[in-house]
């Protein structure tokens, strides 16, 4: 997750994704993550995530104001 903040999908060097999650499209930002996070299945069909999501919109802006802290290297901005 370090870095996730305006990376593509399915970019993160060394992790072999699904082709559904390389070829979503999908930037990360608060927004896609937020749509994301809710149901990750249904935003990005056919996604190895297999994870019910994430229903309360409050608990998943703050896990976005976590993530987003993070560059590449894992180092807080
Ligand atoms: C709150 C918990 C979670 C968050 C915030 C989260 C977040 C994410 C995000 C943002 C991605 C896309 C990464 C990218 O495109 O670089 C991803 C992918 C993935 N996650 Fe999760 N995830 C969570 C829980 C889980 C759980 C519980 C599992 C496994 C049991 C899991 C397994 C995966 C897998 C396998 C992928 C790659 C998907 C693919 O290539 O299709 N995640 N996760």
């Amino acid at each position: 997750m370090n870095g996730l903040d305006g990376r593509a999908s399915g970019s993160a060097s060394g992790y072999n994704y699904s082709d559904a999650n390389k070829k979503s499209g999908l930037t990360w930002s608060e927004a896609t993550f937020l749509e994301y996070i809710k149901d990750p299945r249904a935003k990005i069909q056919g996604t190895k995530m297999i994870f019910p999501g994430i229903k309360s919109e409050t608990e998943a802006k703050a896990l976005w104001a976590y993530l987003k802290q993070f560059r590449p290297d894992g180092k807080k901005k």
